[in-house]
């Protein structure tokens, strides 16, 4: 078995682009697990499938198969939004974190983000990190992305989603977002990529000197 990283934290906490940095850094390999449920959310929406009937969903989330997840197919945030609503249901979830339970195993080690792999996809991961940034930060990033690819954005709008799926994924039943109570935090609101890259490298080649 590998050794595995578990980074978790909200939308837009800049948790995805840290984790590719590690992954890369440490030759490990990388699952956004974001995707699996967007890549679920998007099979339905393709099928014309409804997004409340939770078998279905279920049926669905079976069939993802973790090579083929591609952020830029999977980005519209219409798909970010279904993906939250299905990740509600414990029988997508179940399914999704079984997938993802056997990716976590890999050699030579594996960097999982997500919402809830250091409490429930991988608790025994020797280093968890909780990415987060404030609300106001973390739409700003948004907007500014958007902005940057010459569309136009709201960034009122954009705030108001980022709280709404803050509050959808944190206040589920089922692996609701919070961190592992052994998570190094890491609050990315006022620090550059790199700092925060530094910071999780300290963690990371502690945990490896054990
Ligand atoms: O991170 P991303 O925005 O791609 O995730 C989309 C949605 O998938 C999240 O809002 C969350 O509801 C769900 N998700 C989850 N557990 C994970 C990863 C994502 O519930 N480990």
């Amino acid at each position: 078995m590998g050794f595995i990283i578990a980074i978790d934290g909200p939308a837009a906490a800049g948790k995805g682009t840290l984790s590719r940095q590690i992954a890369d850094a440490y030759g490990f390999h990388h699952l956004d697990t974001g995707l699996t449920y967007r890549a679920t959310a998007k099979a339905l929406l393709e099928a014309g499938l409804p997004l409340d009937d939770a078998a279905v969903a279920e049926k669905t989330a079976h069939d993802i198969d973790l090579a083929g997840l591609d952020r830029d197919v999977l980005s519209a945030h219409s798909i970010g939004e279904a993906a939250s609503k299905i990740a509600v249901m414990p029988g997508v979830r179940r399914a999704l974190v079984e997938a993802q339970r056997s990716f976590s195993l890999r050699s030579p080690g594996t960097v999982l983000d997500g919402r809830d792999i250091g409490t429930v996809v991988c608790p025994q991961a020797p280093v968890k990190l909780y990415v987060t940034a404030s609300p106001q930060v973390r739409a700003r990033r948004r907007y500014e992305e958007i902005v940057a690819k010459g569309e136009t954005a709201d960034y009122e709008a954009i705030f108001a989603e980022v709280k709404t799926r803050d509050d959808r994924d944190m206040g589920r039943a089922d692996s609701p977002l919070k961190p592992a109570p052994d998570a190094h935090l890491l609050d990315t609101s006022e620090m550059s990529i790199e700092a925060a890259f530094q910071a999780a490298k300290a963690f990371i080649d502690a945990a490896l000197n054990r």
